[in-house]
C-alpha cells in the first residue's frame, strides 16, 4: 500500500478495487502545472507568516520546479493508489526534500487545492480559446472580403427568400463568434477569483493572507466566502455552457457547409486536404470535417448536462461527487478548441463556384419582394402589392418561366403601374444594393463592417 496521507485514521489498507474506483489521477494529472503554481504560491506566503522557515520554503521551491520538469519532460510516473494529482505531487516532494514538504499542506485542504488548480487550468484555456476565437474570426473576415461580389439566394425555412451577399452570410458568424468571445472573457471574470486560504470549507485559524496568494497567481481577488469557494462550480458549468453555445454556432456553419457542398446546392466545394474520401465509393468527396464539428457538438451538450446534473441537489460544501467534474471540463476545452482550429484552417480553401450560385439566384423568385416594394413605391398599397405579384408568380410557376424573362408587356397586365424602371427592381444587385438599412446587405454596408470588423480585430490582437 502507498502511504495515503490521510492514512493515521485507518486501521485496514484500502481495497485496491477502492483504489481503483476512486483516483482521479489518471484524468487530474493534467493540472500538475496549476497544482505546482498554486503550492508555490501557498508556500511563499506559509513563508511570509512564519510558518515555513526560509530554507523550507527555497527547498519546497526547487522540489515542486524539479517535479514540473520531471512530469514535461514524461519522467514521473503518478500512482493511482495516491488517487489524485495533489498527493501524487505532495508525496513526492516530501520523498525528494524530506520534512519540509509535508508542512506544505498547512492551512490548506484538498478542497480548496483543487477548485485553485481548476480555476488556474480554465484561466489558461480560456485564454487560449479566446485567442483561436479570434484566428476564426479573421479567417471569416478574408473569405467574405474575397467573396464580395457574389450575391446569393438568402433563405427563410430553407427556401429562397432575398438577394443576399455571401459576405453579409459569413460575416453573421463573425458576429456570433464575437459574442462568444465576449461570453468566455465574462467567464473568465468569475474564474479569476481566488478559492484557497477556504482550506475544507471553514476557513483557517492560521493568519493566512488570502489576498497575498490571490496576488501571486494573478487573481483579481479572494474569493468572499469559504463553503462557497470550495463548493461552487458554476465557474465551470458557465465555461461549459459558453463553450456549448460557441459550438452551437460552430454547427450551425458546419451544417452550412455541408449543404452548400452538396451535389444539389454546389455551392462551394471543400479543399481536398479537408475532406475525406469513402472506402467503397470512389467518386465521393465527403464533408467528414464539418460534419465532425456538427457532431461533436452534442458531446460539448452532454457536458453542460453532465455537469449540472453532478452538482444538482448536492449539499454544501465538497462532496467527492464533483471529483467527476474533470472528464467534462477536459473534455469540453479539447472538443471546443479543436473544431475552432480545424474550423480556420477548413474556411480559407473554400472554393466558391460562382455560376452555380448565379443559377440558383435565378431560379426561385428571388426578387418578388423587391417587385411588390416597387408597386408600393409606384402608390399601391403593400398588401395590393403582395397579391400582384403573387399572380406574377403563380403565372411564372405555370408556365416555367422566372422573374428575368417578363417583358414590359407581361408587366402591364399584371397591373398599369409597372413602367420601365422595374427592370433595377428585379435585378438581384439592385436588390441587394438597396437594403442599405444599418446592418443590412447592400454592398456598401457590407464592405463597411468589413473594415470594422478588420479594426475591431486589431485592436484585439493589440490588448493580447
Ligand atoms: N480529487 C479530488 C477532486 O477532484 C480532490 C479533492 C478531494 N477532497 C476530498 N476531501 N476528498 O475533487
Amino acid at each position: 500500500m502507498a502511504d495515503k496521507p490521510w492514512s493515521g485514521r485507518f486501521g485496514d489498507a484500502t481495497h485496491e478495487k477502492v483504489e481503483h474506483f476512486t483516483e482521479s489521477v489518471s484524468l487530474d494529472k493534467r493540472l500538475y502545472r496549476d497544482d505546482i503554481q498554486g503550492s508555490i504560491a501557498h508556500a511563499r506566503m506559509l513563508a511570509k507568516i512564519g510558518i515555513l522557515n526560509p530554507d523550507e520554503l527555497a527547498k519546497i521551491i526547487q522540489g515542486l520546479e524539479s517535479i514540473a520538469r520531471d512530469i514535461e519532460e514524461d519522467k514521473f510516473s503518478f500512482d493511482e493508489r495516491l488517487e489524485d494529482v495533489h498527493m501524487n505531487i505532495e508525496a513526492e516532494l516530501t520523498r525528494r526534500i524530506g520534512d519540509a514538504g509535508k508542512k506544505l499542506h498547512t492551512a490548506r485542504s484538498r478542497n480548496d487545492q483543487v477548485a485553485c488548480d481548476l480555476r488556474l487550468f480554465l484561466r489558461r484555456e480560456i485564454q487560449a480559446i479566446g485567442r483561436l476565437l479570434t484566428g476564426l474570426m479573421e479567417v471569416i473576415v478574408k473569405v467574405a472580403e474575397d467573396n464580395l461580389d457574389i450575391v446569393m439566394p438568402g433563405m427563410t425555412h430553407l427556401q429562397h427568400a432575398q438577394p443576399v451577399l455571401l459576405s453579409h452570410h459569413l460575416m453573421a458568424y463573425f458576429e456570433m463568434f464575437a459574442r462568444d468571445q465576449e461570453r468566455f472573457a465574462d467567464v473568465l471574470r468569475r474564474v479569476n477569483i481566488s478559492p484557497l486560504g477556504s482550506a475544507a470549507l471553514a476557513g483557517s485559524s492560521y493568519p493566512v493572507d488570502r489576498w497575498m496568494t490571490a496576488m501571486e497567481l494573478g487573481f483579481e481577488k479572494p474569493s468572499r466566502n469559504s463553503i462557497d469557494a470550495v463548493s461552487d462550480r458554476d465557474f465551470a458549468i458557465e465555461f461549459v455552457a459558453s463553450s456549448a453555445i460557441c459550438m452551437m454556432h460552430m454547427s450551425r456553419l458546419a451544417e452550412e457547409l455541408i449543404l452548400w457542398n452538396s451535389q444539389e446546392f454546389g455551392f462551394i466545394e471543400l479543399p481536398d486536404s479537408y475532406a475525406t474520401g469513402s472506402s467503397i465509393m470512389p467518386q465521393k468527396k465527403n464533408p467528414d470535417v464539418p460534419e465532425l464539428v456538427r457532431g461533436k457538438t452534442g458531446k460539448v451538450y452532454g457536458n453542460l448536462v453532465t455537469l449540472l446534473t453532478i452538482m444538482k441537489g448536492l449539499p454544501l460544501a465538497y462532496n467527492r461527487d464533483m471529483q467527476e467534474d474533470k472528464g467534462p471540463v477536459f473534455d469540453t476545452v479539447d472538443t471546443t478548441k479543436s473544431c475552432i482550429e480545424i474550423m480556420a484552417g477548413l474556411l480559407p480553401g473554400l472554393k466558391v463556384n460562382k455560376d452555380a450560385i448565379m443559377v440558383a439566384l435565378g431560379k426561385g423568385f428571388i426578387t418578388a419582394t423587391d417587385v411588390a416594394d416597387y408597386l408600393v413605391r409606384k402608390g399601391e398599397t403593400f398588401r395590393e402589392a403582395h397579391r400582384i405579384t403573387g399572380e406574377i408568380v403563380s403565372y411564372l410557376v405555370s408556365t416555367g418561366k422566372t422573374l428575368d424573362t417578363l417583358g414590359m408587356d407581361d408587366f402591364k397586365r399584371f397591373s398599369p403601374r409597372f413602367e420601365e424602371d422595374v427592370f433595377n427592381y428585379v435585378d438581384p444587385i439592385s436588390s441587394v444594393d438597396s437594403r442599405t438599412t444599418y446592418g443590412g446587405t447592400a454592398r456598401k454596408n457590407v464592405f463597411e463592417a468589413i473594415q470594422k470588423a478588420r479594426s475591431f480585430l486589431n485592436d484585439l490582437n493589440h490588448e493580447i
